[in-house]
């Protein structure tokens, strides 16, 4: 049975324990901005924990209810500070303004096609304040990883927490049409001789577009980041992070 990546917090968690990188990144953004700070496509609340520790206010949304259980879970102790709402990121209309808005870890991607994204940057335009900032962060896509060759691919190894080596491959159809990147990851865990499977799809977005559906959206782009070291954008970024504005 081939399942959704997002239906096991547990599995998203042990398998995403390498992703540390922008943690200090965002952390300094919602210090330097304070809150209240809004994150889109929260997850198990990664991004959220470095936040609440420095005392700031923090919502986080996402559409898993799976993730949003395990998400309010782990933040019961910053109950008075941390909300995680079970939500769509497109339509999610919440009444209140934030200093500071963003998505991490190329979440932006689930949105499928650009009526999607232009359905949330409009959303974000709605809860973010005239001195308020709103920040991107995903990779820039690479032609190199889209069109090669029909083969499976490594992509990461952890161990589960009952202790099991896994190792995660990947195969991937890359549809220059709708510009969807359609990827199956093998889960290989030793000692099993079932592979599990899961598929997830990814719209693969390039600095021009964004450029383009920010600016349609109404949005000021202030700066351009191709690294969490806050190095501009350009042609060897792996990252494209925007800082926007209204
Ligand atoms: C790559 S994970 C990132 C999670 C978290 N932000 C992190 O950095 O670990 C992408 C997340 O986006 C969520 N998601 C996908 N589409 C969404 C939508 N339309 N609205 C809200 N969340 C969404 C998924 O359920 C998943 O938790």
């Amino acid at each position: 049975m081939i399942k959704d990546i997002y239906s096991d917090p547990e599995l998203y968690e042990a398998a995403h324990w390498w992703k540390t990188n922008d943690i200090e990144f965002i952390a300094d953004a919602a210090a330097e901005l304070g809150g209240p700070v809004l994150e889109m496509a929260a997850g198990t609340g990664r991004l959220a924990l470095p936040i609440i520790e420095q005392g700031i206010n923090y919502t986080g949304i996402e559409l898993s209810s799976a993730f949003v259980k395990f998400a309010r879970k782990k933040l019961v102790k910053f109950r008075d500070l941390a909300q995680v709402l079970e939500g769509d990121m497109r339509n999610v209309d919440l009444d209140q303004q934030f200093q500071f808005i963003f998505i991490g870890f190329n979440s932006i991607f689930h949105l499928l096609n650009n009526e999607d994204v232009a359905s949330f940057f409009s959303c974000v335009y709605s809860h973010l304040p005239d001195d308020g900032l709103f920040l991107i962060d995903a990779f820039v896509p690479h032609p190199i990883f889209l069109y090669r060759a029909k083969q499976k691919y490594y992509v990461m190894e952890f161990d589960w927490p009952s202790g099991e080596h896994c190792i995660v491959n990947e195969t991937n159809h890359y549809d220059s049409d709708t510009q969807i990147n359609h990827i199956h990851w093998y889960f290989n865990t030793s000692g099993e001789n079932e592979m599990d499977e899961y598929r997830f799809d990814m719209h693969m977005i390039f600095p021009d577009t964004m450029d383009r559906l920010l600016t349609e959206a109404g949005f000021v782009i202030k700066e351009k980041y191709g690294d969490y070291d806050k190095t501009p954008l350009g042609p060897e970024s792996q990252l494209q992070i925007y800082v926007c504005g209204r």
